[in-house]
């Protein structure tokens, strides 16, 4: 299997060639200069290949990217084509909440549908449900193993690990089985027009503990921040931030670690400063499958 590293995913998808021992085709992408994306490949592909590009911000470039990757490969011969994206853009717009309102994950797929892939990878898109939307096989690996391992490595076992939403208990519960802490959780409401959150009431005793917030997304910190103040309203020693996606926009990140937040760690699904946990050996054993 060749191995090509979408401009996204640089280093990730040099992770998996490496780990793979596969070859690996490079692409050179640039902007003209009325801002349209040029990518190129600089070599022929005429085998089986796998393309790593997340579709992190700016998503919408990172999307085109990737079509216009997937179609090159498919045109110059490739046998077929995986497309692994480690984050899934628009995956969050999954349903029509509000009367006429676009369901832009369903334009990514259908267009992913319609280049032919052959294969496709996510890894803890945010509504798991999507994936099934695509015709061909989809995998959906969970880095949350890892990123619990992390904090085991770090002295953190036994930490009580926290979702933020009800969304996000599946991923504490993973979480929990490497941390063995136990686990708990919070309803969160977001106003639909204007992304105001509320949270409803809980029942965990968090006093003295040492507790592990688990999302799938960091976006503008809202979220966390919240999760963060409450736990520190309850007592917790110390509370610790994890997410699979550090999409981080703005001072997001700030926000974060001035809500008393120990620390933030994330997985290079999306590259940023807190994206120290690497999913490159998840994605290279689900491409070896
Ligand atoms: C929402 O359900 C997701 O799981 C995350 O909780 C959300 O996307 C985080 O967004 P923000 O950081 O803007 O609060």
């Amino acid at each position: 299997m060749i191995i090509i590293p979408g401009p996204s995913s640089r280093e990730l998808g040099m992770k998996v060639a490496d780990l793979m021992k596969a070859g690996m085709v490079d692409v050179k992408s640039k902007t003209h200069p009325d801002g349209e994306v040029h990518v190129r490949l600089l070599e022929d592909v005429r085998d089986d290949v796998a393309i790593i590009q997340t579709t992190a911000p700016p998503q919408d470039r990172s999307l085109l990217e990737l079509f216009i990757l997937i179609d090159t490969a498919k045109d110059l011969g490739a046998k077929s084509i995986t497309a692994v994206v480690p984050y899934l853009a628009y995956a969050r717009q999954s349903k029509r909440f509000l009367n006429g309102e676009a369901i832009s994950v369903n334009t990514v797929i259908k267009i992913l549908n319609s280049l032919g892939i052959d294969r496709f990878i996510a890894i803890n898109v945010h509504e798991r449900e999507i994936i099934k939307r695509l015709n061909v096989q989809a995998d959906n690996l969970s880095a949350i193993s890892l990123l619990a391992g992390y904090f085991k490595q770090k002295g953190l076992g036994k930490a009580y690990v926290f979702a933020p939403d009800l969304g996000a208990i599946d991923l504490v519960r993973e979480a929990n089985e490497v941390l063995g802490g136990g686990y708990g959780w919070i309803e969160k409401e977001r106003d639909k027009e204007t992304g105001e959150i509320r949270y409803g009431s809980m029942e965990i005793d968090v006093e003295g503990r040492k507790v592990i917030v688990f999302d799938d997304i960091i976006s503008t910190g809202g979220t966390m921040t919240e999760a963060a103040r409450i736990l520190n309203q309850r007592g917790a020693s110390c509370v610790y931030a994890a997410c699979v996606h550090p999409l981080l926009v703005g001072n997001a990140l700030k926000k974060v670690m001035f809500s008393k937040v120990r620390g933030v760690v994330g997985t290079d699904c999306v590259p940023s400063v807190v994206s120290v946990v690497s999913v490159a050996p998840l994605i290279a054993e689900a491409l070896r499958r």
